[in-house]
């Protein structure tokens, strides 16, 4: 029998999302005849748009006939994507990237998780709480979390609290740390880095040598001018940020997957054995050995949200989100609860009255509504008292739900 990896161990048995499947999966058993409208899990509903079918099917042609087929994709992705992506989200933003520093992949969830691979032991990693617990968990898989404590910390991450106090946003570590996950728009709490914010964390990055880590995935849904679209807005980051994006919440591609990383060029990481080596080779080698590629068909239909017809409507699917997204923000206002996100992005993070924990919230709300969100202490101790609702159903069930909840008040 093989050794097993341990760190496997010190893991929450049971991710989060499955336990919100299972609960619902029972509720759906004993009551049959529930109409359940599901706010809660982070997936879009809308079809892909015509511009990016249009492409696919002109992809899959291609494919079909021997001068057009292409076999194995490069596995950092093919040019025509990496400049589409440069010249639409970089370079209006004043941000100059070279191609060699976009890598294409097959989404951002694993982007993330895998980018533990660059690094050696002993760092002490900052996370934020609540968290998109991917970031978390593959710290722990990797076996870079440290020591346990007897309550339950982990030695080297640093959880840095996002509370109603510091209006959900983590303030700069007082003590070291050498990596650090940050998420704008943020999911699960829908708070958003201002510019000025944002360049607190590239200073202190650069100060400490540190390197950010920064999930952009919800990118799309900003509106406000003073929230920066990229962390490479901010002056000094290309050398202290890696920053992942994701077609899956922008294009509707969370079926389809495919998604970007920028790594620049201009950051450097110590090896024990002195000296300096590139992150972005790094990552390079990385992709050469362990991926092999997105498909052309998929970077084919991802370069088509970059076209005009692609753009507006993609841009239309958003809107209809941040629409949904709103009415549920008015709809609990009006209940009188205290809400927070909504705006800048799909996620509404709610407080949960007083005699509730957040588990109990959502069972309060599958019994009585028949709605399903997600419960805040699953993202970590700091959402206990908090609830998840997203603006990605579709219009009709949002006001289904809507209706149901002011009906009930
Ligand atoms: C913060 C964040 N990053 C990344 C992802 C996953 O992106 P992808 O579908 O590209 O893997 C999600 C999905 O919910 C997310 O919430």
């Amino acid at each position: 029998m093989i050794n097993a990896n341990g760190n496997f161990q010190l893991l929450k048995t049971n991710y989060l999302f499955q336990t919100v499947a299972q609960k619902t999966k029972q509720y759906r058993v004993e009551h049959p005849d529930a109409d359940i409208v599901v706010l809660g899990i982070g997936d879009v509903t809308r079809p892909l748009v015509p511009a990016v079918v249009e492409a696919f099917h002109k992809a899959v042609d291609e494919m079909a006939k021997a001068e057009t087929f292409m076999g194995y994709p490069e596995n950092t992705g093919y040019e025509f994507l990496k400049k589409a992506i440069i010249e639409n989200d970089y370079a209006p933003l004043g941000v100059d990237l070279s191609p060699e520093e976009v890598f294409i992949s097959s989404g951002a969830k694993s982007e993330t998780a895998n980018f533990t691979d660059m690094f050696g032991k002993g760092n002490t990693i900052a996370i934020t709480d609540p968290v998109y617990p991917v970031y978390l968990d593959s710290n722990i898989m990797s076996g870079n979390a440290g020591k346990v404590s007897y309550s339950g910390e982990f030695g080297k991450i640093r959880m840095m609290d996002c509370i109603e106090k510091n209006s959900f946003l983590p303030e700069i570590p007082k003590k070291r740390a050498d990596i650090i996950y940050l998420c704008s728009p943020n999911n699960p709490t829908g708070t958003a880095f201002t510019r000025k914010q944002l360049k607190k964390w590239v200073e202190y990055a650069n100060k400490n040598s540190a390197i950010i880590l920064f999930d952009a995935a919800y990118k799309a849904y900003i509106r406000d001018n003073d929230i920066p679209h990229s962390i490479y807005e901010i002056e000094g980051a290309k050398t202290c940020a890696v920053e992942f994006c994701s077609f899956s919440k922008t294009a509707g591609f969370t079926g389809v997957r495919c998604a970007y990383t920028i790594v620049p060029n201009e950051i450097r990481c110590h090896v024990k054995e002195g000296g300096t080596v590139s992150l972005n080779k790094m990552w390079n080698r990385r992709h050469a050995t362990k991926f092999n590629g997105v498909s052309y068909i998929t970077q084919k239909a991802a370069e088509a949200c970059y076209s005009t017809e692609g753009k507006a409507q993609i841009e239309e699917n958003i809107n209809y989100y941040l629409k949904n997204a709103e009415a549920i923000r008015n709809c609990f206002k009006e209940l009188k609860y205290t809400v927070y996100g909504g705006k800048n992005s799909p996620y509404i993070w709610l407080k949960v009255p007083k005699e509730y924990t957040s588990w109990q919230f959502f069972d309060y709300l599958l019994e009585n509504y028949q709605i399903v969100g997600t419960p805040g202490s699953g993202f970590g101790k700091c959402g206990e008292g908090y609830f998840r609702l997203t603006g990605f159903g579709s219009a009709e069930n949002t006001a289904k739900a809507i209706a149901r909840l002011k009906a009930g008040k």
